[in-house]
C-alpha cells in the first residue's frame, strides 16, 4: 500500500474537516471535498485558501447519501483515500430524531462505501467518537473499553464502526483508520477559521465563545452536584488543531496495512465546565457569567482518554493546551462574532478548481 496523495474529504466545510483541510493542503496533498452544508456553508473554503496560500481541489455540494452525485466524484478524481467526517452530531437532536440520525450517519457511511467500494477506493479515515463509551465505570479510557453507547448519535457511530470492521474482514485491502474523538474545541491560530454554528450551540466551548461577545447572556451550567472535585462535570478538551494533525498522521499511517484499527484522540487531563469557563474568562479578559442548572439528561460526571496507543503507534501527542483552546478559540470569535455570514447563493461546484 502507498500513503494517499489526493483525499476526498466528506464534511470538508464542518467544524473539524475545515481545520483539517488547512493541516492536509499545507503538507502537500490534493484535497477534494463533498458536503452538503446542511451545518456550514462554503464560505469556509476562502477561509482555508487564504491560511494555506492554497486551492482547495475541488468542492461539491452534495449529499452523500446520493450515490449517483457522489460517484461522479469519483469518476472525476483519483481518489486514494477518504477521511469521513460528514454526519449529524447534536446528541440531544438524536434522541428527538433518531430515524433521521441512523439514516444521516449510518446511511451516509454505507452509502460512501457502496461507492467506494465501485471504484476501487480502500482507504477510510472515519471519524468516530468518545460517546460511543457511554457512562465510563472508569478514567481514562482506552479503546478496549466496552461500547455503551447511550444515545442514538452515539448508536449511529457503533454501528458505523461495526459495519466499518465487517468490510475490513471481509474485502481484501481494505484499510480503516477509526479516530474516536473526545472533545474537539479551539480554532485555527490565525482566528481566520474556527467553529460556526447555525442555531444556538449545543456544546459548552462554542456555548462560551457566544457568551463572552453577548450573544447570550450567561452560561447555564449543567448540574454542580458530580462526584468531581468542583461539582461539574469533566471532559477531555482537545485543540483542533491537534485533532487535524492526527488525521494527516493517519492518512500517512493507512499504508501500514490493510484493517481496521481504533484509536482515542485526546490529551489525557481531565478539565471540569468551571475549569473552561474561567480559563475562558481569562482568555476573553472578563469572567464569563453563568448560573448552575439542573444536569443535562445523559450527562455522565467524567470523560477522560487514555490516548497511549495512537501516542505508541504514531507518536501522536497533542501539544495546545486549554488555555491555548480557549485563547484561539475566543481570537476567532472576536474576529466573527455572527460566525460566517451565509452565502448569497449555494455553489454545486466552485468554477475554476478541478
Ligand atoms: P460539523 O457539523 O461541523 O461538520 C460536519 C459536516 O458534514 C458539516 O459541514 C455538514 O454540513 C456535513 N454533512 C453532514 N451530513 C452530511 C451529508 N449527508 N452529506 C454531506 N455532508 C454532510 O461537525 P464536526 O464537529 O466537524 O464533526 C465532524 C465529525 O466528527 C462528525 O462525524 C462528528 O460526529 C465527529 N465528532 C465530532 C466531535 C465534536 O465534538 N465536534 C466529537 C467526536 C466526533
Ligand atoms: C461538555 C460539558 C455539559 C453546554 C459531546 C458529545 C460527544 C462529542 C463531544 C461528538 C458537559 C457541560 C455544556 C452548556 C454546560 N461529540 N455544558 N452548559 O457532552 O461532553 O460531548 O460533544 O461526538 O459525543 O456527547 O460536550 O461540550 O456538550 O459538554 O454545562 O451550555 O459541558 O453538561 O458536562 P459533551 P459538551
Amino acid at each position: 500500500m502507498t500513503a494517499p496523495s489526493t483525499v476526498l474529504v466528506t464534511g470538508g466545510a464542518g467544524f473539524i474537516g475545515s481545520h483539517t483541510c488547512v493541516e492536509l493542503l499545507d503538507h502537500g496533498y490534493e484535497v477534494i471535498v463533498v458536503d452538503d452544508y446542511s451545518n456550514s456553508t462554503p464560505q469556509v473554503f476562502a477561509q482555508v485558501e487564504r491560511i494555506t496560500d492554497r486551492f482547495v481541489g475541488a468542492v461539491y455540494e452534495l449529499d452523500i447519501r446520493d450515490r449517483a452525485s457522489l460517484s461522479a466524484v469519483f469518476d472525476r478524481h483519483s481518489v486514494d483515500a477518504v477521511v469521513h467526517f460528514a454526519a449529524h452530531k447534536a446528541v440531544g437532536e438524536s434522541s428527538r430524531s433518531p430515524v433521521e440520525y441512523y439514516d444521516a450517519n449510518v446511511g451516509g457511511t454505507t452509502s460512501l462505501l457502496r461507492v467506494m467500494r465501485h471504484h476501487g477506493v480502500r482507504q477510510l479515515v472515519f471519524s468516530s467518537s468518545c460517546s460511543v463509551y457511554g457512562d465510563a465505570a472508569r478514567v481514562p479510557l482506552d479503546e478496549a473499553a466496552p461500547a455503551r453507547p447511550t444515545n442514538p448519535y452515539a448508536a449511529s457511530k457503533w454501528i458505523c464502526e461495526q459495519i466499518l470492521a465487517d468490510v475490513c474482514a471481509r474485502v481484501p485491502g481494505f484499510a480503516v483508520l477509526c479516530l474516536r474523538y473526545f472533545n474537539p474545541v479551539g480554532a485555527h491560530p490565525s482566528g481566520q477559521l474556527g467553529e460556526s454554528p447555525l442555531g444556538t450551540p449545543e456544546n459548552l466551548m462554542p456555548y462560551l465563545a457566544q457568551v463572552a461577545v453577548g450573544r447570550k447572556p450567561d452560561l447555564r451550567v449543567f448540574g454542580d452536584d458530580y462526584d468531581t472535585p468542583d461539582g461539574t462535570a469533566i471532559r477531555d478538551y482537545l485543540h483542533v488543531m491537534d485533532t487535524a494533525e492526527a488525521h494527516r498522521l493517519a492518512l500517512d499511517h493507512l499504508a501500514d496495512g490493510p484493517g481496521m484499527r481504533i484509536f482515542n484522540l485526546g490529551t489525557g487531563q481531565g478539565h471540569s465546565v468551571l475549569d473552561v469557563t474561567a480559563a475562558f474568562g481569562v482568555a476573553c479578559g472578563t469572567p464569563i457569567p453563568y448560573r448552575v442548572v439542573g444536569r443535562r439528561p445523559g450527562d455522565v460526571a467524567e470523560l477522560v482518554a487514555d490516548a497511549g496507543a495512537v501516542a505508541r503507534a504514531w507518536g501522536w501527542r497533542p501539544t495546545r493546551g486549554l488555555d491555548d483552546m480557549c485563547r484561539d478559540l475566543w481570537r476567532f470569535q472576536r474576529l466573527h462574532p455572527l460566525g460566517y455570514q451565509l452565502p448569497a447563493r449555494r455553489h454545486r461546484f466552485l468554477p475554476g478548481r478541478a
